[in-house]
């Protein structure tokens, strides 16, 4: 199975405490819209282990027993949900896109595991059945796993309520082209970020922002307009970054690298190309045409060195 990654236009940065029920796991505090990407894919199968202990494989290499509880609580919960004997699994998972590259991977992984999962439970066509008639529940599983996930299962837009998410229908095709200026692991999982978000005096401002500004993407979505949408996706991502640089403990994310970039795009007077960053230091630069270009042309003039990942809009899991 493979599932797509995503990118939060309004970004899901907080998370409501757990009743201890795990169907109510990682229920966001805010709504948030996403993209699904075409490119970032994570390829995952699901089969019987050979022994009586779960076994993973992530890019060829063996998981540490950390990642395998991760994985055992996830394959618990879909063989619960089709009414299925618990069996051990050996889950083989590859990314193609390069770790720690601020390309969600938590999101596409937890995707692919619920597919592949429900594939090895019930079969291709049953599997295919299933997605089509309850993207629903395929979307609230993938959240019990990792809460981005849950926008990783269709395309090609995705808005999350906070508890369901449900697909948003457009036409209208973007390129996400993402500027690597590093691809070392983020210092604080997005999971601790989730937790001290609340601590920030930023926060409560920002909940009470977000409404509007989910209601002003939406339309620019519905209207195609990137030139409303840009500066919207600007300014949420300087503000999740500022209510995480100002909790307590704060995570930052942002490199100095980073913020040449940032500073050189937002001083172009006329642009058509506009940037937002997930819990990582990398840039996605959204824009209607390539402009892979003229990003070049920014990272000499601002003398960064960044691989450069070429994404656009995507249409949701395949190969079922
Ligand atoms: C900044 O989905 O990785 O990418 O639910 O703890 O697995 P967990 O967190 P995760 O958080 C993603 C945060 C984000 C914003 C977003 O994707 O909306």
């Amino acid at each position: 199975m493979k599932a797509p990654s995503n990118i939060a236009f309004l970004k899901y940065w907080g998370k409501l405490p757990p009743s201890g029920d795990d169907l109510d796991r990682n229920l966001a505090t805010n709504a948030s819209l996403s993209m699904t990407l075409k490119n970032a894919v994570t390829e995952t199968t699901v089969d019987a282990a050979s022994s009586d202990r779960d076994e993973l494989w992530i890019n060829g290499t063996q998981a540490n027993p950390n990642d395998i509880a991760k994985i055992s609580k996830h394959l618990d919960r879909v063989h619960a949900y089709f009414d299925r004997p618990r069996r051990a699994c050996r889950v083989v998972s590859a990314n193609n896109f390069p770790a720690g590259a601020g390309i969600a991977s938590s999101a596409s992984a937890f995707a692919a595991l619920t597919l592949a999962a429900a594939e090895h439970l019930i079969g291709g066509p049953g599997t295919r059945e299933w997605v089509s008639s309850t993207t629903a529940d395929v979307s609230a599983l993938a959240r019990r796993g990792s809460g981005s996930a849950c926008r990783s299962v269709a395309g090609p837009y995705m808005k999350w309520d906070g508890r369901h998410a449900t697909t948003i229908p457009s036409p209208w095709k973007l390129h996400d082209t993402i500027l690597i200026v590093s691809a070392a692991h983020k210092g604080v999982p997005s999971s601790e970020g989730h937790k001290t978000a609340e601590t920030s005096p930023l926060f409560e401002t920002r909940l009470t922002r977000l409404p509007a500004r989910l209601a002003a993407m939406e339309a620019a979505l519905a209207a195609q307009d990137l030139g409303r949408l840009g500066p919207l996706l600007e300014t949420e991502a300087l503000e999740m970054h500022a209510v995480a640089r100002t909790g307590v403990p704060p995570a930052n994310y942002l490199l100095p690298e980073t913020l040449r970039l940032v500073e050189a795009l937002q001083s172009l007077s006329q642009r058509n190309f506009f940037f937002t960053i997930d819990a990582g230091p990398n840039l996605h630069v959204l824009s209607e045409k390539p402009v892979r270009a003229d990003l070049e042309k920014i990272l000499d003039r601002t003398r960064v060195s960044a691989r450069i990942w070429d994404d656009e809009t995507g249409a949701g899991p395949s190969s079922f």
